[in-house]
Order: C-alpha cells, then structure tokens, then sequence
C-alpha cells in the first residue's frame, strides 16, 4: 500500500475508532476525522503509534489527504447524523470516489442517498457491520452492499484484511446493489433480537419453572455452549448471570431494571416482514417483548390486578433439561424465518443475495455468530433454492428430534403462567408450516359471507361467491 491514505474514516466513537484501529494494525494507511475535533486529537494521542494514522480537523482537510479513487467511511449514528455527515462530505468529493455509510443505517434510507450520491457520479456503499467494539477492532463481520465494481476493486481488499476470519475465509461478502448490504444487516439484528429473547424465556423458565438458581442457570448455559447451542450469545449469557454487583453484592441481573431498549433495527425487520408478506413470528415477537418488558410501571400496576396460576411447587428437572432442545429448535425457526425473509427482499428489490453466502460472513465476528450457522451454509450449498431452511435434512430431522422436549415446554410454560412468546410462536410456526391443511377455509368462507370477498375451490379453478342473502346459490366470478 501507498504511504498516503486510500482509506478514511470519519466518526470516532467506540466502533468508528476501533475499525480505524483495525485498518491501521494490517499496516494500510489511514485518514481520521471527527466532527469535534477534540476527540480527532485524543484519538491520534491514544493510538496514533499503533499504525499508519493520521487526524485532520475539517472535513476539507480529511478529504484532500486521501488518494484518489477515495474510499471515505462515516461511522457515526443512523439517521439525520447520518445525513448530516454525508451532506458535509459529498461537496469535497470527486467523481469515482467511494463513500460508504457503515452505520445501522434503515436500507430505504440507503437506497436513497445511493441515489442522491449516483447523481454526482460517487459511489455509495451500505455497509453493515457487526461485532461490536471487540469486533470491529479484531474482526467484525462485514456486509457491504451498493456499487460492485467499485467495491470490489478498492474496498474489498481492506475489508476482506479487516474481517474476522473463519477456517482462512473472510466474514465479509458483497451483498448486493444499493440497500442490500444494510437489509441484511437489519435481518442480522432481527435474529439477534430473537435469540436474545429465546436465551431471556430460557433463563427465566430455568429460574421460575424448574427453579434452579442464577449460578446454576450460568453452568447450564455454559454446558449449553458445548453443544449445538454454542454460539457468542450463549457464552456471553453464562458470563452475565456470573456477574454480581459491586455495590450490592447481588446478582447482577437482579438490580439491572427489566426493561429493554431497542435503537430500531429489530422493529424494522418485523415491520418489513409485514410489508413483504412474510411471516416473522420469532423476531417481531422479540422485539413486542421488548416493548411490554419497558412498559414497567403498567405492567406493575397489572401485577397487582390480574391473576394467573400458583408458581412452580418446587424444583422441575425435566423442564430444565428439556429447554435445551427447546431453544434450538426455536432457534433454528427463527433464523429460518429470517433467511426466508431475506429471500423474499431480494426478490422484491431484485438484488439476487446469496443466502449460503451470508450464513458463511456470519459464522465468525458478529453478534450471531454460532456454529449451526456452518449447517445453514451446508444446507445451501446442497439446495441453493432451499425454500424454508426447516426443510433441509439437517434440520428437519433436528426438528424431529425436538419437538418432544420442544412441546413440553411451552406447555409448561403456559400453565406456570411464565411468558415464552418466541418459543411458542416459533412451535406454532413449525406446525402451521407442516400443515397441508388448514383451518383458512372457514375464514374464506366468512369473508365471502360478510364482504362478499370471494374464494377459491380445492377441486377446480376459478373464483367463488356464495349468494348468502338470497338463495345461498354459489356462483362463479
Ligand atoms: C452488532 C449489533 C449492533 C448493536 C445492535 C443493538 O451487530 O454489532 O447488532 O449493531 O449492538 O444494533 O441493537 P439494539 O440497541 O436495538 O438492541
């Protein structure tokens, strides 16, 4: 690489730093910016001897000192932060450079600046990125989305180094046109929204129906992490729940308030799967969950009013050693749910997303990350086509297998009266899904008598109606 900057970053909190961070440690020369231009300078005195860094205090300044074709990376806040950055850059640049949003950005608001950028002959990139502050300083997983030759000619090669690394392959791959990269990335945070929320009904089935205590839910979810279970999430739960409070000496899930925040990325993926016409039911319930678990005051009030069963009578081993099938299964209806919303998308927007291939960037680096995400690659490079993930061999029989244990506890759960809307949901989908026939017919058949709206036959073609108010004749339509 040049001595002079191919590459700058503007933005400089905790994840923009560390990728800076990242970029410099494989020796490829970067140029840092930040708004406030404070933080530039602390940043430069922190780290500036870890690699090749340079800071530049106005935008103007930032911009000139990068080689042209520039590749500019703003990490800063989704939304107007976003906008604000990209309005201040985009009169500095030239035609061909490359600028590239790494934040959470909502794909619409990509695939609309793509468009703003195009018309000045930049090059826009969506790029999703995950991993956190480790992650983008060791390797996080890279999803970039937007102009592909253009990528793969000036960006692939930094962010192909900067990845995390999984079996000498990198957790970074072109999505797709315009807003791919950063949907794909929203589906991301919508199954981590979902694990999240199975791993939150374990732990709380773990504790109030089998009732074990906090150190020995932290064990099982640490045996957990050696079985089909393993994945970031899970170890980091055992690390959590052994956490106790400094200032109390409780646990320390016990004095962190219940009630869960969310910045956008989960409630986009449900409401897009309502828009595409798929049905999300882990995630959106995930993401409801989270909604009532704010709501603490009414729900205070409520605990106060409604009644539900007696708790558990006394300590339950079968509900303890049956969730873990539980959750995989659960799990894996989520993430199916998940990838088959992300064939819906790229059907809709025409982007052609290798779903095998965002399985692979997702084995290493990401807050997903898990080792059944090495099955779901399998089972795409055996079926490219594969229409719901549950239907690979793998899986089904995985489903087969669980779906004892998997039944028992949501039917326990519903008579301790202990929540588990995503491991319910997630059954339900399963066997709604396996259901060659249902019980829709009667709904038809109710929209045709109250709205005259019409069905179709099971025995032959064409468009129904039931002449309900006069003679009760069917006629065809
Ligand atoms: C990641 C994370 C990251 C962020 C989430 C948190 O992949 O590194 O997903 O993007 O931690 O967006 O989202 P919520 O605040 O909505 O839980």
């Amino acid at each position: 690489m040049s001595a002079n900057p191919h590459f700058g970053l503007t933005g400089l909190a905790t994840m923009g730093a560390n990728l800076a961070r990242n970029v410099a440690h494989h020796d490829i020369p970067v140029a840092v910016h930040n708004r406030t231009t404070a933080r530039m300078e602390r940043f430069i005195d922190e780290h500036g001897s870890e690699g090749p860094l340079s800071g530049y205090a106005t935008t103007e300044e930032w911009v000139r000192a990068v080689e042209r074709p520039r590749v500019l990376m703003s990490m800063v806040q989704a939304g107007a932060a976003t906008d604000a950055v990209i309005e201040e850059i985009l009169p500095h640049l030239d035609r061909g450079d490359i600028l590239i949003d790494g934040g959470n950005a909502n794909f619409r608001d990509t695939q609309r600046r793509h468009a703003t950028a195009a018309e000045q002959g930049i090059h826009f990139l969506g790029v999703g990125v995950s991993g956190g502050e480790e992650g983008a300083l060791e390797g996080p997983s890279i999803m970039p989305g937007g102009d592909r030759e253009p990528y793969d000619q000036s960006v692939r090669p930094i962010f192909e180094t900067i990845a995390a690394q999984v079996d000498g392959t990198p957790c970074c791959t072109y999505v797709g046109p315009d807003g791919a990269g950063h949907y794909v990335k929203m589906v991301h945070n919508g199954i981590e929204y979902a694990d999240m929320q199975l791993i939150a009904e374990s732990y709380d089935l773990l504790r109030h129906g089998a009732g074990l205590e906090i150190p020995e839910i932290a064990a099982r979810f640490e045996a957990w992490n050696s079985s089909e279970l393993e994945s970031f999430l899970i170890e980091i739960s055992a690390r959590v729940l052994s956490k106790t409070d400094a200032s109390t000496g409780q646990p320390l899930v016990d004095v962190i308030l219940d009630a869960a925040e969310q910045k956008g990325t989960g409630r986009w993926t449900a409401a897009n799967a309502l828009e595409l016409g798929v049905p999300l039911t882990g995630i959106t319930e995930a993401v409801f969950a989270r909604m009532l678990s704010a709501r603490k005051a009414e729900r205070e009030h409520a605990a106060g009013v409604l009644v539900g069963p007696p708790p558990a009578a006394g300590p339950d081993a079968e509900l303890a050693d049956d969730l873990e099938q539980a959750l995989y299964a659960s799990k894996i209806v989520a993430y199916a749910q998940g990838f088959a919303q992300m064939a819906a998308a790229a059907e809709a927007e025409d982007w052609r997303i290798d779903l095998g291939a965002m399985a692979t960037i997702w084995r290493g680096g990401c807050i997903i990350r898990a080792r059944f995400l090495d099955r779901i690659r399998e089972a795409y490079a055996q079926e490219p086509g594969l229409l719901n993930l549950m239907l690979a061999d793998f899986f089904a029989q995985a489903l087969r297998d669980a779906q004892e244990p998997w039944r028992r506890v949501v039917a326990r759960a519903s008579e301790l009266g202990i929540p588990a809307p995503a491991f319910s949901s997630s059954l339900a989908y399963y066997d709604g899904y396996r259901r060659a026939r249902g019980p829709a017919s009667l709904i038809q058949g109710l929209r045709d008598l109250f709205g005259a709206h019409t069905y179709k036959r099971v025995d032959r073609p064409g468009t129904y109606h039931v002449m309900w108010g006069e003679d009760g004749r069917e006629v065809e339509v």
